[in-house]
């Protein structure tokens, strides 16, 4: 049977079984690379994309659960708040190999779009459950606060 979908802004479409995990979907039949299989099992957000601006773990939401409009990090241009994150990210060079980071910036597009002016912790506590092998989280923590500053301004 085929899905559509809604993926940031454009119609899309899939053959996938009802089951088959949204991450599998997006990677497969909506060229969307962002969105990454690390655990498969919602603990590492590797995988996180945006549901009607909620963020959900796209390897354990079945495709026939997905009823919103779904945003990943490759909407970025037409975003303020991941615009202003993805700057920030390079200038505090947030990166190391990069796997986890459009989870991150997923996340922390869901905390700025609340929350222009977060404290430190309260990134933290948004964060707390991406997680980030290469361990550059300070880096990651200061690339938020310095989107956060600009989207304050
Ligand atoms: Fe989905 Fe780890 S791959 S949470």
């Amino acid at each position: 049977m085929t899905t559509n979908l809604m993926v940031n802004g454009k119609n899309r479409t899939s053959d996938a079984e009802k089951k088959t995990p949204l991450l599998y979907v997006l990677r497969n039949d909506c060229d969307i690379n962002s969105a990454k299989y690390g655990c498969g099992v919602g603990q590492c957000g590797s995988c996180t994309v945006l549901i009607d601006g909620k963020a959900v773990r796209s390897c354990i939401t079945p495709l026939e659960s997905v009823k919103g409009s779904i945003t990943t990090l490759e909407s970025y241009e037409n975003d303020r708040v991941l615009n202003a994150l993805n700057r920030a990210f390079i200038k505090e060079q947030a990166v190391q190999c990069g796997y986890c980071i459009s989870g991150m910036m997923m996340t922390a597009k869901t905390l700025l779009d609340k929350n222009k002016n977060p404290s430190l912790d309260q990134i933290k506590t948004a964060l707390n459950n991406n997680l980030c092998r290469c361990g550059t989280h300070t880096r990651i923590l200061k690339a938020i606060q310095l989107a956060a500053k600009e989207l304050s301004a």
